[in-house]
């Protein structure tokens, strides 16, 4: 008997069967009928099918510097065939020219790496090393962070989706979120005078034992749906998180590497140089690789012994220093600014024309659109984000979404996309708006 060959829609069929069949429901896809991919280049991705879409997504806000990028790629096969694992147990080379290149783009006095396959276990090291080196257990998070999926991690991670049964957040305590659209203090900046920073004060005071080890948080909160806090909150919060002794943890996961323009990491938009910064996501371009970045001090408050097996796999430390050299290279921080600038021109001239836009916030290539049935109530629109999103994959644009309510677009498109780029993308986004139904 001779089996048939498979047509592009039965591959795509059985690829999404076999996905409910075998993997855990939890995981789910975007999509009524999800997205089954088979290549990408650079800007671009083809589902097996054959359809082409410029992504606007790259993953999840992953896809720094394009697509199998061959400057990145080259060098990791090149690995592959030459020694792929170590583990942390030997040193090998690409681990330390990755780490003396952090050491040499990260801010202040930040000089020693650990490395980790995720960002997830990027974070669970720096709060363990701030519990170590601080004067208390206690930590502080913001509402509306995402900090991976671990047992501490959902415990930091403030979205009630993320948080159920069995996640126990011992030691963690939640301040309010730099929120300014929906502002949980019901006030307007700038007549606030920034009061949610203060929270972090009187949180310590009531809900801490009165010291922390950290403070933990994300300078944009990117699954929360690009909340971008005023421009003083991290400076006013940097000052009491060291009046109450404790580090400050910049999580770098979705801003980290160029992608707010300019600056290397987000927390230097703002001013404020950490004591610890993690990373991951587009630091590999999609490899994974993760890290914990911080000083030689604290670096040596490590009590007892890690390992790590994958941390600073020599394939996946090439892989990071070859982004970081393409980033360095082709002048991307800048690029970011100007293209990310322009798109966020583009993004306003749509919130006139469509009423569902409430908002438009973002830095560099990471951009949000709010979606709200009604701009004066800003009743929350999760119905028409979805919608959205089917109409642009219809269109031939990948784009994401966040929000405690599931009605944040989120654009985080490769940081080496043109105005022109930006152009098609914004005429299908507006084709997509257009097709949205009541
Ligand atoms: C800000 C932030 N921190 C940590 C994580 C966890 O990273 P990972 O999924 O690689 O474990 C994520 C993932 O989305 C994130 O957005």
């Amino acid at each position: 008997m001779t089996t048939q060959p498979k047509t592009a829609a039965s591959r795509s069929d059985e690829a999404i069967r076999k996905h409910k069949e075998f993997l855990w429901p939890a995981v789910a896809n975007y999509y009524q009928h999800p997205l089954v991919a088979d290549r990408a280049s650079m800007q671009y991705l083809w589902d097996v099918e054959g359809n082409k879409y410029l992504d606007f997504f790259g993953g999840i806000v992953t896809v720094g510097v394009g697509h199998c990028n061959p400057k990145v790629t080259s060098k990791i096969k090149a690995q592959v065939d030459k020694l792929q694992h170590t583990s942390t147990l030997f040193p090998n080379e690409a681990i330390v020219a990755l780490a003396e290149k952090l050491a040499e783009i990260t801010p202040g006095k930040l000089q020693k790496s650990f490395f980790t396959s995720s960002g997830t276990e990027a974070n669970e090291a720096a709060i363990l090393l701030a519990r170590m080196a601080g004067p208390s257990y206690d930590i502080v998070a913001l509402r509306h962070a995402y900090s991976g999926s671990s047992a501490l991690a959902k415990g930091l991670t403030a979205h009630a989706a993320y948080r159920k049964s069995g996640v126990i957040g011992v030691g963690v305590s939640h301040a309010v979120s730099p929120y300014c659209y929906r502002c949980p203090l019901h006030l307007k900046y700038p007549d606030c005078g920034v009061a949610c920073a203060n929270d972090v004060e009187d949180l310590i005071q009531t809900g801490t034992s009165g010291s922390i080890a950290a403070f933990i948080a994300e300078p944009i909160q990117g699954v929360g749906g690009f909340i971008t806090p005023p421009p003083e909150y991290f400076k006013i919060v940097y000052r009491i998180v060291k009046n109450y002794g404790g580090l400050f943890i910049s999580d770098e996961v979705q801003t980290g590497f160029g992608r707010t323009g300019k600056k290397w990491f987000g927390i230097e938009q703002w001013e404020v140089t950490p004591d610890i910064i993690t990373c991951a996501k587009s630091m590999g371009n999609g490899v994974p690789v993760g890290a914990t970045i911080t000083t030689s001090e604290l670096a040596g408050k490590f009590q007892g012994l890690t390992i790590s097996t994958f941390g600073g796999n020599p394939v996946t430390s090439v892989a990071a220093r070859a982004v970081i050299e393409v980033i360095e290279e082709e002048n991307l921080r800048e690029n970011t600014h100007v293209v990310g600038g322009y798109l966020r021109q583009q993004l306003e001239a749509l919130q006139a024309k469509y009423p569902l836009i409430g908002d438009v916030r973002g830095m560099g290539m990471m951009q949000a659109l709010e979606l709200v049935r009604d701009r004066a109530t800003k009743e929350p629109a999760p119905a028409e984000t979805n919608q959205l999103l089917e109409r642009a994959r219809a269109n031939g644009l990948l784009i994401g979404k966040g929000g405690l309510h599931g009605n944040v677009i989120r654009l985080a498109p490769p940081m080496n996309i043109s105005k022109a780029d930006v152009d098609e993308g914004i005429r299908l986004l507006d084709k997509s708006f257009a097709e949205i139904k009541a």
